[in-house]
């Protein structure tokens, strides 16, 4: 019963069924929901593993620390008895795990460049206003135009300040930019910076090769991003899963329906992605999730609350495990109710009542059949993971660092040229055409001079009068004619991506 190649096993229901995910259903997505304590990261972890070992490379978010013990081998003793109910023999054993953590401290660093992510995101990151999205876009739209490199945080940085002192010019060629904007731009940067975003942007950008790889046994890779620092930024979590996630729908190719997922995608703490998120990017994260399914990426949403996730996403996701909820307060009724109402309905029990009686460890599970069509919901006891239940050790979180198959691949950050060293060069070459053309001026003013005192015939082979007086800087003049030779000479505009990132076609 256990053994079912083609499906996870989840666990046993109280009639004594295995309750199973089938690998060919696991691209319709899924959700696991649940208060605190009630079972939630241990069912993340028996389903991560559970994909790695179908040979499904897994990501997944470490929130609190503890599923880092995936990577461990497990105590096969202490779930003996509850493995044993369900007809199944632990194997105790680790899963081939990678270890990943923005801030490049408990696992190997993620970058991406500014221009991958691109504007949309960003001012999400940014936590930006309308108008200052606007001026972004703008930004990046002279940077496309120009064909300045936006890799680090420093690159934006000069790009905005350059868009600031050529404002005029560019809201002629491009749009509309006000330095107020621009200010609370920067200052959203520093704050980013402070957050930790610095280390984010930048090169080695992540290849989603290295995500998706199997080990020589033909196990998934299990990537789990440390979270625990980077949940003190919100915005930045919810933001950066997203732009994976889109990174995953730009590159992937269709496949249609797999027999199994290509990459399954946990959110966990998904509730972040949503909350006070405009009404246009609901409708992007709603358009990725939808459409990411024939790229054979399976996307789960682990929540305390399935009402947490707006209803047009909710209803794309197949696959429910829905832990004890607590329904005291008028919100937790509304979120029992609509948690019950999701769930096609078994005669034996009531649904909102089940979900209220579970206990730890136990949940209402309903996956999609072969068909298609939901399973009747039936109360189920989850198995105990294979793996460590509970954390690993920092030497054990070293130990399978040093043995990663990235190790050394992104552990330094490289800094080619880019946006901001052209512009440092271009400011410099502006100095010194200001300068050249300031003792032209000085030149031709003593020539002038002197020509006043000459007689009359070399008054005309004076030196015409340099165009000192006029308003426009060198600066200027350089970003007009970069400007409009940059829309004739790079004849391919730039796509960017249902996100904004950029395009790799
Ligand atoms: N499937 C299971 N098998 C054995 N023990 C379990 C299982 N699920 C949960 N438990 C027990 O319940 C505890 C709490 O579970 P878990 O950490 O998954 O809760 P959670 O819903 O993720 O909580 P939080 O919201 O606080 O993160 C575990 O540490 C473990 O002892
Ligand atoms: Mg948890």
């Amino acid at each position: 019963m256990t053994d079912n190649p083609a499906a996870l096993f989840l666990g046993q229901s109280f009639e004594g069924a295995a309750e199973n995910l089938l690998f060919k259903r696991a691209n319709r997505h899924g959700v696991v929901a649940g208060a605190t304590g009630t079972g939630k990261t241990v069912t993340l972890q028996i389903m991560a593993q559970g994909f790695s070992d179908a040979g499904v490379p897994v990501f997944c978010a470490d929130v609190k620390g503890d599923l880092s013990g995936i990577s461990q081998a497990g105590d096969t003793v202490r779930f003996a008895e509850r493995a044993g109910q369900m007809g199944l023999s632990l194997t105790g054993k680790a899963a081939p795990v990678v270890f990943w953590d923005l801030y490049g401290q408990k696992g190997h660093p993620i970058r991406a460049t500014v221009s991958d992510v691109g504007p949309t995101l960003l001012a999400r990151m940014l936590e930006l206003n309308d108008v200052q999205e606007g001026v972004l876009t703008v930004a990046f739209h002279v940077a496309d135009k120009e064909g300045l490199l936006l890799l680090d945080l420093e690159d934006l940085r000069a790009l905005l300040a350059y868009v600031g002192e050529n404002a005029q010019t560019i809201g002629r060629e491009v749009g509309n930019v006000s330095p107020t904007s621009i200010a609370a731009i920067q200052r959203a940067l520093l704050q980013l910076e402070q957050e930790g975003g610095k280390a984010f942007f930048g090169e080695p950008a992540l290849r989603l090769e290295d995500m998706m790889r199997t080990s020589l046994d033909g196990r998934g890779q299990v990537n789990v991003l440390d979270s625990t620092r980077l949940m003190n930024s919100p915005r930045l979590y919810a933001a950066f899963l997203l732009w994976l996630l889109s990174e995953l729908f730009e590159q992937l190719p269709e496949i249609g329906d797999p027999e199994k997922p290509r990459l399954v995608f946990f959110f966990d703490e998904a509730h972040l992605l949503f909350n006070d998120a405009p009404k246009g990017l609901l409708e992007k994260v709603e358009q990725v999730v939808r459409l990411i399914r024939s790229k054979g990426v399976g996307v789960y949403f682990v929540t305390q609350n399935p009402a947490d996730i707006p209803d047009t996403v909710l209803a794309q996701l197949g696959n429910r495990v829905q832990h004890a909820l607590r329904a005291y307060t008028p919100a937790e009724q509304k979120g029992l109710r609509a948690a019950a109402q999701s769930f096609r309905t078994n005669p034996a029990f009531d649904t909102a009542e089940a979900i209220q009686g579970l206990g730890v460890g136990e949940a209402l599970v309903s996956t999609l059949d072969e068909k298609g069509g939901p399973t009747v919901v039936a109360q189920t006891k989850i198995r105990p993971p294979d793996s460590r239940l509970g954390p690993a050790t920092e030497a054990e979180r070293a130990a399978v660092m040093a043995a990663s198959p990235v190790r050394g691949t992104y552990d330094t950050a490289i800094n080619r040229e880019s946006a901001e060293e052209v512009l440092k060069a271009r400011r410099a070459q502006a100095a010194r055409i200001e300068a050249e053309t300031a003792s032209a001026a000085a030149e031709a003013k003593a020539a002038e001079k002197a020509a006043r005192s000459a007689p009359a015939p070399t008054r005309e082979r004076a030196a015409p009068r340099a165009r000192a007086s006029s308003r426009q800087t060198p600066m200027e003049a350089l970003t007009k004619s970069v400007l409009r030779t940059a829309g004739t000479t790079i004849t391919r505009e730039l796509l960017r991506g249902v996100l904004g990132s950029l395009k790799r076609r």
